[in-house]
C-alpha cells in the first residue's frame, strides 16, 4: 500500500489518533472531506518532533524565523541558506507531517530561473514536500512553471510580510472593495496556476469566506476568521513566548515565556545557593 493511502486509516479530525503521512494531495482532499487543516510553524528539530508526534498536518518552516529566531524587525533579511539550515533540522524530526518551506524575499520574484534554482535547492537539499511563495497574479507564471517541474507551491495572500515596505503597516489588508476584489482575483489566478493551497493572512473574515468558497484548493487562515479550510499560527506566538506581540488573532495555548523565566530563576537560585547539583545529581 502506498504510504499516503495508509494515512486514510485515521479518522478525520481525531487529535491523537494514529498519525498519517500528509502530502499535498492529502491537504487538497481535506477541503472536500471538510476536515480542517492544522498548520503551525517550526524552525528546529525538537519543536518539529513534538508537532509531528501529535499529528499536526503541516509544519511550515516560515520566514518568520527572521523575526522569532534571528531577531530581525522584518522577514526581508532571511536567506535561502538560512531557510535550508532550519528546514534540514525540521526534516530530521518529521515522519508524517507535510513540511512546507517559505521562500525568502527576492529568491523567487526576480525570474522563473531564480525561482527554479532556489526552490529547487530547497526541494533537493532538504527533501521537503512544498514551498510557499507570497504574492498574487504577478507570480502566476512562476508558480505554473514550478508546479510543472514538480515543485508543489502554497500561495500566500493578504498581509504578505515581505511587502511590508510597500504596505507601510501590519494592519488588516483588503478592507476596501478594490483590494478585496483584487485579492479574490489573485486567489483564483493562483489556484488556476496550480497552487495546492493558499495562506490568507489578516483579511476580513467575510472575504476569506468568499475566497474559500470560490476556489477548489484549501485556504489556510491566520487572522482571516473561521471560514478558511485550515488555520496556521507562528508556534512561539501560540506558546506565549512572544509576549509583546498581541494581535487578536493569536490564541495563546501556553505561557511559556513566564514558565521559562520561573525555571531560569529557580536554576540561578539553586546554583548560587549551592543547592544544585546534589550528590544524587553527581558522579
Ligand atoms: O512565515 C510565517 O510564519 C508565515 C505564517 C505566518 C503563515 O508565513
Amino acid at each position: 500500500m502506498p504510504k499516503s493511502n495508509a494515512a486514510d486509516s485515521r479518522a478525520p479530525g481525531k487529535v491523537g489518533a494514529r498519525p498519517r503521512v500528509v502530502t499535498t494531495k492529502t491537504v487538497m482532499t481535506m477541503k472536500n472531506t471538510g476536515e480542517k487543516i492544522a498548520m503551525l510553524t517550526a524552525y528546529d528539530y525538537l519543536v518539529a518532533k513534538i508537532l509531528d508526534q501529535v499529528g499536526i498536518d503541516i509544519i511550515l518552516v516560515g520566514d518568520s524565523l527572521a523575526n522569532v529566531v534571528q531577531g530581525h524587525e522584518t522577514t526581508l533579511p532571511v536567506t535561502v541558506d538560512d531557510m535550508i539550515y532550519h528546514a534540514k533540522a525540521v526534516k530530521r524530526a518529521v515522519k508524517n507531517a507535510l513540511i512546507v518551506v517559505d521562500m525568502p524575499f527576492m529568491s523567487y520574484q526576480t525570474s522563473v530561473d531564480d525561482a527554479v534554482r532556489n526552490c529547487g535547492r530547497v526541494m533537493k537539499e532538504v527533501g521537503v514536500g512544498a514551498v510557499k511563495l507570497e504574492g498574487g497574479a504577478y507570480i502566476a507564471d512562476i508558480v505554473k512553471h514550478l508546479v510543472k517541474i514538480g515543485i508543489p507551491v502554497m500561495g500566500h495572500l493578504g498581509l504578505t510580510p515581505q511587502s511590508i515596505n510597500k504596505f507601510g503597516t501590519y494592519e488588516v489588508r483588503a478592507q476596501d472593495k478594490t483590494e478585496a476584489d483584487e485579492l479574490l482575483v489573485d486567489a483564483k489566478v493562483l489556484a488556476e496556476a496550480g497552487v495546492f493551497s493558499i495562506v490568507l493572512e489578516k483579511i476580513p473574515s467575510e472575504l476569506a469566506q468568499e475566497v474559500t468558497e470560490s476556489i477548489k484548493v484549501p485556504t489556510i487562515g491566520i487572522g482571516a476568521g473561521p471560514h478558511c479550510d485550515g488555520q496556521v499560527l507562528v508556534v512561539y506566538d501560540m506558546l506565549g513566548m512572544t509576549e509583546e506581540f498581541k494581535p487578536r488573532f493569536v490564541r495563546r495555548y501556553a505561557e511559556l515565556a513566564s514558565s521559562m523565566r520561573e525555571a531560569f530563576r529557580k536554576y540561578m537560585h539553586d546554583v548560587k545557593g549551592e543547592q544544585f547539583p546534589t550528590d544524587k545529581e553527581s558522579y
